[in-house]
């Protein structure tokens, strides 16, 4: 199989590419990458030597460009988006060409090359927020989105969910909670606290800090989309979620007792506008029809990405000193 992964230099995208290559190794892939601040090739230095992997530095809104990609492959697997809500508090505008427009952009190239498999990565953000005594979401909840970012992603799954409707495009969207794992930018809260610590400063915790967050680890996440590209139903819906919501002051509490600090080092401070109180995700959809749960325990996973941040310093220095970005130039010219 060829794969168009967009995004593939983040986060969730670059993990992806990791895990498919090594259960998939004969299938090709090209990761289509703005390299915004938020990609870093060096999350894949490991498989970039490889015949079967091409990268691409592009933005999803070029429409020559994504054109001539998509006739390469059979399955798009959109992950590029901008994807920080505080960014989107402030700077909203890259949030509606990305997310909603960059990814029409690709529909339209999927529908014009006669309908090429097409999986949409969205959010459980979508959903809005929950009250403490709320039902966790699921695939019927209806839209509720609170902030920029996951008003941009709402819009995107819309148009995903109308190229099925009326183009009988193929297409799949998954809504996942909050991730973790390596190689996740360290704006988000729990890198952020781990290199906070590392570099002897405070955690600043939003308000409170007892909003709550439903936690994945990013394999168990691209697992999920993984089964759903092999055995999911076209045209369908599903939530992906790790059955473990936590405050986020009881995430730092965690992450000091594992690195051996004590709660002075947390900081409250003002809390962002709008912030969602609590998400929460029923999986049982997917649970029972393709037979996919969570599997790495929180403790355990949280343990291993403290491990791999300290073993791994020198890639989140060279992030906070804008080094990552002058390796495109030095592999790619
Ligand atoms: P990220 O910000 O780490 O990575 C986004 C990637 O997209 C970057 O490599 C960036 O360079 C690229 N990109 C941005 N704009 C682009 C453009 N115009 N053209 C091409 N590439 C562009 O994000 P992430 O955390 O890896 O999230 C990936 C996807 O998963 C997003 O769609 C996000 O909405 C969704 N998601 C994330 C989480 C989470 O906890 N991080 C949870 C659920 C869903
Ligand atoms: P974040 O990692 O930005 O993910 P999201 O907003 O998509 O859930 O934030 C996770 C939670 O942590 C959220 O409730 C906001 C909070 N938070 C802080 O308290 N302090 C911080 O510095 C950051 C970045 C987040």
């Amino acid at each position: 199989m060829k794969i168009l992964v967009t995004g593939g230099a983040g986060f969730i995208g670059s993990n992806f590419i990791h895990y498919w290559l090594g259960k998939h190794p004969d299938d090709n892939i090209i990761n289509l990458d703005l390299l915004t601040y938020a990609g870093n090739l060096e999350n894949l230095k490991e498989i970039e030597h490889l015949n079967n992997y091409e990268f691409v530095r592009g933005d999803i809104c070029d429409r020559d460009l994504v054109n001539d990609l998509v006739k390469k492959v059979d399955l798009i697997v959109h992950f590029a988006a901008e994807s920080h809500v505080d960014r989107s508090v402030f700077s909203p505008r890259k949030f509606v060409d990305t997310n909603i427009a960059g990814t029409h952009n690709l529909l339209e190239a999927a529908r014009n090359t006669g309908g090429v498999r097409f999986h949409h990565i969205s959010t459980d953000e979508v959903y809005g927020h929950l009250g403490p005594n709320d039902p966790p979401f699921n695939e019927k909840t209806p839209y509720a989105p609170r902030s920029p970012y996951s008003a941009s992603k709402a819009a995107s799954d819309m148009l995903v969910q109308v190229y099925f409707t009326t183009y009988k495009l193929p297409i799949t969207i998954s809504h996942c909670s909050n991730n973790y794992g390596r190689f996740q930018f360290p704006e988000k809260l729990i890198p952020l606290i781990i290199t906070n610590l590392m570099l002897g400063k405070k955690i600043p915790l939003y308000g409170d800090g007892k909003q709550i967050r439903d936690w994945i680890h990013v394999d168990d996440h691209n697992r999920g989309v993984e089964t759903i590209i092999e055995k999911g139903r076209i045209g369908d819906t599903y939530c992906l979620g790790g059955n473990n919501e936590v405050t986020n002051i009881d995430i730092a509490r965690m992450i000091l007792d594992i690195m051996g600090h004590d709660e002075d080092k947390i900081e409250h401070v003002a809390d962002r506008p709008g912030h969602d109180v609590r998400y929460a995700i029923d999986f049982s959809k997917i649970n029972k029809e393709l037979n996919w749960e969570p599997k790495i325990d929180f403790q355990k996973g949280l343990r291993e990405k403290i491990k791999w941040m300290i073993e791994n310093e020198q890639w989140w220095r060279r992030i906070r000193s804008g080094e990552y970005q002058d390796y495109y130039k030095q592999q790619y010219g």
